[in-house]
């Protein structure tokens, strides 16, 4: 069949394999161009199929040779559709690290079941042993814990006065006049609960439970504080105080690591990038398109997969972890640069539906996202069909 793009507002309604396999082989021979570098050699990675978890696995594999375990949670080719983006991410990524010599093995599931959980755990003792590396990459909308039949679902809102702002809509590729209004305290509660600490603190009792960390153990959850420019939507947003509880989580599982295995735990707080996660904080996309032309400017621009390799290759995570005085591993300092954000900041308020395409990369922007789902990129045959039964053959 051949394969259009389907955008629904900001959502992607189908994906490219293709294109998907591309866009991972540029992240791999990006790596593999910088040189290797020394890293885990034995990691779980929760979220591996897109975004920072999947960037943070192609630096582990292809600059440190380490074997990875995903867990994410995709689905496949059907007579629904063509699947989605993070499931061709991890077929190809298997392929690619298993001829490179090194383990892959995915779970395509909820990382919050305790089924899932169990699996994995039965999993790694049968194949992997002792993990070096746990990193817990998961952005989502929904947790359910079946053992009470709770079900949370996180929302974007604020928690102060309500924001209003310009947002853009990618499938009209026009800005959008939002308003963001006040979280209730039970929304902010359940954000926290989808997108806190929690999560990772099971995941990590599990496997000391399970024996399963090996000595000096790390692990790291991503993370994000922006600027004051987006603080009332960010940092004082219902995903800002989910934020907030998974950073003290962090010095929690730190105490535990310490203890359990000489291990340590740490957020790692990236810079605002274009993923499947991103493009729904509303206010936050204009920012981020405005962000994404002065980065290109000053020629400090970066993708995931330049912050990942950067996060093995200069700021020591797995080996000496450079942390600031919170004990965080800061990504963004070069989002966050004095200079660059005083531009930003005077540039912004003038930001309209009229001139957002040139203030702002609002090309780049739209090109990262429709990549993400293997879309828009040089030297794939658009035209040509895909193959749906030998993508229905590919295992993840
Ligand atoms: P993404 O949408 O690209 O990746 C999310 C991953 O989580 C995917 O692998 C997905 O399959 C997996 N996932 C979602 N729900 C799951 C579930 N129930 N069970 C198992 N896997 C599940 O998102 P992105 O942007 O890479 O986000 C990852 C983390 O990075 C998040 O904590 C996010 O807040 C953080 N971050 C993102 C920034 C950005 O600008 N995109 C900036 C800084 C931090
Ligand atoms: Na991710």
């Amino acid at each position: 069949m051949i394969i259009t793009p389907q955008l629904a507002g900001n959502v992607a309604r189908s994906c490219h394999p293709i294109g998907c396999q591309q866009a991972l082989q540029a992240q791999i021979d990006y790596v593999r161009a910088q040189g290797a570098i020394t890293t885990p050699k034995r990691v779980l990675i929760l979220g591996a199929s897109s975004g920072f978890g999947l960037a943070a696995r192609v630096a582990l594999a292809f600059g440190g040779g380490a074997d990875t375990y995903g867990v994410s949670f995709e689905r496949g080719p059907s007579e629904k559709g063509v699947g989605s983006a993070g499931w061709y991410n991890n077929c190809y990524f298997r392929q690619a690290a298993e001829a490179a010599g090194l383990k892959a093995a995915n779970t395509i599931g909820d990382a919050f079941s305790p089924k899932v959980q169990e699996k994995v755990i039965a999993d790694l003792q049968a194949d992997f042993g002792q993990i070096d590396m746990v990193i817990y990459s998961l952005a989502t909308g929904r947790r359910d814990i079946p053992a009470t039949g709770e079900s949370f679902r996180s929302v974007l809102k604020t928690t102060g006065a309500p924001v209003e702002g310009n947002t853009i809509n990618l499938e009209a590729q026009a800005l959008e006049w939002t308003s963001i209004p006040t979280a209730t305290s039970e929304e902010i509660t359940h954000t926290t609960k989808v997108m806190g600490g929690e999560g990772w603190q099971e995941w990590i009792e599990a496997l000391l439970a399970a024996d399963l960390l090996a000595p000096g153990a790390q692990t790291l959850a991503f993370s994000y504080l922006g600027p004051e420019l987006s603080a009332p939507v960010y940092r004082f947003g219902t995903i800002g105080v989910a934020k907030e509880h998974l950073h003290a989580t962090a010095n929690h599982l730190n105490e535990q690591l310490q203890q359990a295995v000489g291990g340590t735990a740490y957020p790692v707080v990236a810079k605002a990038l274009v993923t499947k996660a991103s493009v729904f904080i509303p206010v936050m996309s204009v920012y981020l398109a405005l962000l994404m032309k002065q980065m290109k400017a000053n020629g400090t621009h970066e993708g995931c997969i330049e912050q990942c390799y950067r996060l093995f290759a200069t700021k020591g995570a797995g080996q000496q972890p450079v942390l600031d005085e919170d004990r965080q591993l800061r990504l963004d300092d070069y989002e966050l640069a004095p200079s660059l954000q005083a531009e930003i900041a005077k540039i912004y308020p003038t930001i309209n539906g009229d001139n957002f395409k040139a203030l702002t990369d609002f090309d780049g922007y739209l090109h990262d996202f429709m990549a993400l789902n293997g879309f828009d990129l040089a030297g794939v045959d658009y035209s040509a069909e895909v193959d749906m039964t030998e993508m229905a053959a590919l295992k993840p």
